[in-house]
């Protein structure tokens, strides 16, 4: 099939919508060929700079030979999807490496699943469980997946679907001001089972104020609820830390990772928790979590070879390159084009800048990929931003063809 077959049988019998989107970055475009930060279009003519991972989900790069490697072992080895009814080691040995991993000693006990809207899910019930309590706070702007009750305190206007189903609106309830420590004391009443929310604004990227994490968490704990970060997409390295938690030395009660756990290739999320909330959730029921695949021998494979990659000194050396080049690089154009761009957040991998004109977005993103870089998006609340998700293996070039192809933006 065509690039443009494709999109048509899309639009005519598969969702809709998604080929439409797609098509208003600048054409039908399917992915063909694809390795490390770039993939290329069916025909393998056209190449774009990926900054947009599915979140994180290749921060590796595209087909990483080590996590190839391992995943090309696991099934050489002789492993399959496994018999969920029995132990294995290889869940034994992932668990280690996350509790190992983890941004405290405290948090050494893990829950393996296959996506984190799953192991969202599954903190939901651990807080219910946990504090007696039925409600969930989660703010307004944010995302945890499209399922259940990770659908449940999904508020996010655009993405969300809570309403548009008419889900019954048993646990969530949303705070509208990230950051607003007021909001929170006033919202954690006694009947709320847990905050959930990401150490960044979702939509902007703006790290959470100095104090704010810390003070909620303090918060929490003493209105007897839990706090649960979701670090699908920030953890893993993503911040210029293993996990954007350890900026703020924060410990939550339960903390989700996902995404580039998969290392890109093998669905791969985890639940990490303390062994107290385990042991009160998981081992006071035959079943208190059950999954065919989730937790599976080769997922675990990946995700301990992702895990071991993501903790090697150098991994962040790298990242420190890439940062200080997208600083110099975006800094440089904020001084050349005040008109067109500002600063914006720099963080490690977490890299946007600034647009003094927020209806030019669209554009910018559009422009972007018809030359060659592919953003993650443009956020759709003030201030607005063009957003990059680089791999986080890659070369500080990478910088330079986002900021080269940023300034031809401005230029046009
Ligand atoms: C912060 C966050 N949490 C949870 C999820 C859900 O992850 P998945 O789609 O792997 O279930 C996502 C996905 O984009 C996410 O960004």
């Amino acid at each position: 099939m065509t690039a443009e077959e494709v999109y048509r049988a899309y639009e005519e019998r598969s969702w809709r919508a998604l080929a439409q989107r797609a098509r208003l970055k600048g054409g039908a475009f399917v992915v063909g060929r694809r390795e490390g930060a770039y993939v290329w279009d069916l025909d393998g003519e056209r190449r774009l700079l990926d900054c947009a991972l599915s979140g994180g989900l290749h921060s590796l790069g595209h087909r990483a030979p080590e996590i190839l490697a391992a995943l090309r072992g696991a099934l050489d080895s002789g492993l399959d999807g496994g018999l969920w009814l029995f132990p294995t080691p290889e869940l034994l040995s992932f668990q280690d490496a996350l509790a190992a991993a983890a941004p405290a000693p405290a948090l050494d006990r893990s829950v393996v699943t296959l996506s984190s809207t799953a192991s969202i899910d599954l903190a939901v019930h651990f807080a219910s469980r946990v504090t007696g309590r039925s409600k969930i706070l989660a703010y307004r702007q944010g995302y945890h997946g499209h399922a259940g009750f990770a659908a449940m305190v999904t508020g996010s206007r655009e993405e969300g679907i809570f309403e548009y189903y008419g889900l019954p609106n048993v646990v969530a309830r949303f705070f509208e001001r990230y950051g607003d420590l007021e909001e929170m004391s006033a919202l954690v009443t006694p009947d709320v089972a847990a905050v959930v929310l990401e150490p960044f604004n979702y939509e902007t990227w703006e790290p959470a104020p100095a104090d704010f994490l810390p003070a909620l968490q303090a918060l929490c704990s003493e209105r007897g609820a839990l706090l649960i970060v979701d670090e699908t997409r920030t953890g893993l390295g993503r911040s210029g830390k293993f996990w954007m938690c350890e900026h703020w030395g924060l410990v939550p009660d339960i903390l989700i990772t996902g995404k580039g756990l998969a290392g890109g290739l093998y669905p791969a999320s985890a639940l990490l928790t303390t062994t107290a909330i385990y042991d009160r959730c998981i081992n006071e029921h035959q079943y208190g979590f059950a999954s065919s695949m989730g937790g599976n021998e080769i997922s675990c494979v990946v995700g301990q070879k992702v895990v071991e990659i993501c903790r090697r000194p150098e991994f962040y050396e790298g990242i420190r390159s890439l940062e200080t080049r997208f600083r110099l690089r975006f800094g440089d154009l904020c001084e050349r084009y005040p008109g067109v761009f500002a600063p914006g957040v720099l963080l490690g991998g977490i890299v946007t800048i600034g647009l003094v004109d927020a209806s030019l977005g669209p554009a910018a993103a559009q422009f972007l990929f018809e030359h060659g870089v592919l953003c993650h998006s443009v956020s759709v609340v003030a201030p607005a931003r063009v957003k990059f998700f680089p791999i986080l293996t890659g070369a500080p070039d990478i910088a330079d063809e986002v900021a080269d192809a940023l300034e031809r933006f401005a230029r046009r």
